[in-house]
């Protein structure tokens, strides 16, 4: 049994009240691997930003568990080294099960995630509950996410064939059963690189997709009947058109990429949005760069050298999301 505090995290409790007052955003950054974990505490440290390390079913599966929970208490000692002591939180994403939050919540993770926007209501309340009443009776607190609406999209461990938008009318009776700190939302954003259907999108002169807006009405709605209250949006890439094209110059097929503005998201972090999931652009920068390398310098062997000037590009854009979509720099 380790508590998050022993190993230097944070829960969400504070870090959600601070964004909601002050109209910004925790950038919520899935992590799978060492140069991820470097990326983002680089980013967050240079940007003085708070941040969540999220990790999926995918990533437990991948790295292993303990082995990224012990990477979370080296993201403290780094930023340390680095110079600031940023707030870290090391979050279970999309857990579906309440074994799974329980695992996590006794081996370090300070935040979990319980999703049961797949069952039924009821179903949903009574593990969301279940899964608070353990997290909340933790000698340190461990928070909680719970989701109703159901995103679209596909990705690996987190699948949905079909959208169904949060119905306003349940979040007050959900929040208050449940107990959960924060609720993920559906208004329009959606896992992976493919957000919307082409044919749900306008072109630009230049032909590159331009998305529907998100429902910020429906957001409005949920943030009248539970005022104040920590939203969070998942699926909130914006799928830099640059990466995609680099990615496809260097031979890569990303056919009909898109992904959420970034003026929408920005506009989303002013509101009761506090936390904003974001993973897929991490791997198009990547995956651009190792790309390009592999390309411009067909001799190099040595995957230092492909994978350091991805962590490199990985940093910048996590900095820039920061300062210009977050809104968390100088937060921490
Ligand atoms: O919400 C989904 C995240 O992008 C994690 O995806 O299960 O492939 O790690 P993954
Ligand atoms: P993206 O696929 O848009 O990056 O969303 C990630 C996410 O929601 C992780 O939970
Ligand atoms: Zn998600």
């Amino acid at each position: 049994m380790t508590s998050y505090r022993e190993l230097g995290l944070v829960n969400t409790k504070d870090l959600f009240k601070k964004a909601v007052s002050g109209g910004y955003a925790i950038p919520a950054y899935n992590f799978n691997n060492m140069e991820q974990m470097q990326a983002i505490i680089q980013a967050c440290v240079e940007t003085k930003s708070p941040v969540i390390l999220q990790v999926s079913a995918g990533a437990r599966k991948y790295a292993n568990q303990n082995i990224l929970r012990n990477m979370a208490r080296g993201a403290v000692e780094y930023a340390h080294e680095l110079g600031y002591d940023i707030p870290i939180v090391l979050h279970l994403d999309h857990g579906d099960t309440f074994e799974i939050c329980k695992d996590c919540i006794e081996t370090g993770f300070s935040s979990v995630m319980i999703d049961g926007s797949h069952l039924p209501y009821e179903e949903n309340v009574a593990l969301t509950k279940r899964v608070c009443e353990f997290a909340h009776s933790q000698k340190d607190y461990v928070t909680v996410e719970g989701e109703l609406g159901v995103l679209a999209g596909v990705e690996d461990e987190v699948s949905s064939e079909h959208s169904s938008y949060t119905e306003p009318s349940e979040v007050v009776d959900f929040v208050s059963k449940t107990k959960v700190d924060s609720l993920a939302i559906s208004i329009g954003t959606s896992h992976g690189r493919t957000k919307f259907k082409p044919e749900q999108c306008t072109k630009d002169a230049n032909g590159i997709l331009i998305p529907p807006p998100l429902r910020f009405d429906i957001l409005e709605e949920i943030e009248k009947q539970i005022p104040g209250f920590p939203i969070v949006l998942h699926g909130s890439s914006s799928v830099p058109v640059e990466y995609v094209q680099m990615i496809e110059k260097f031979g890569g097929r990303l056919a009909d990429s898109v992904g959420i503005p970034e003026d929408q998201l920005r506009k989303a972090a002013k509101s009761a949005v506090c936390k904003i999931n974001i993973d897929s652009d991490g791997r198009l920068a990547m995956t651009a760069i190792i790309r390009k390398v592999l390309s411009e310098q067909p001799e190099e062997f040595d995957p230092r050298k492909l994978i350091g000037p991805a962590r490199d590009e990985l940093k910048k854009l996590y900095a820039y999301k920061n300062q210009n979509v977050l809104g968390s720099a100088n937060q921490a």
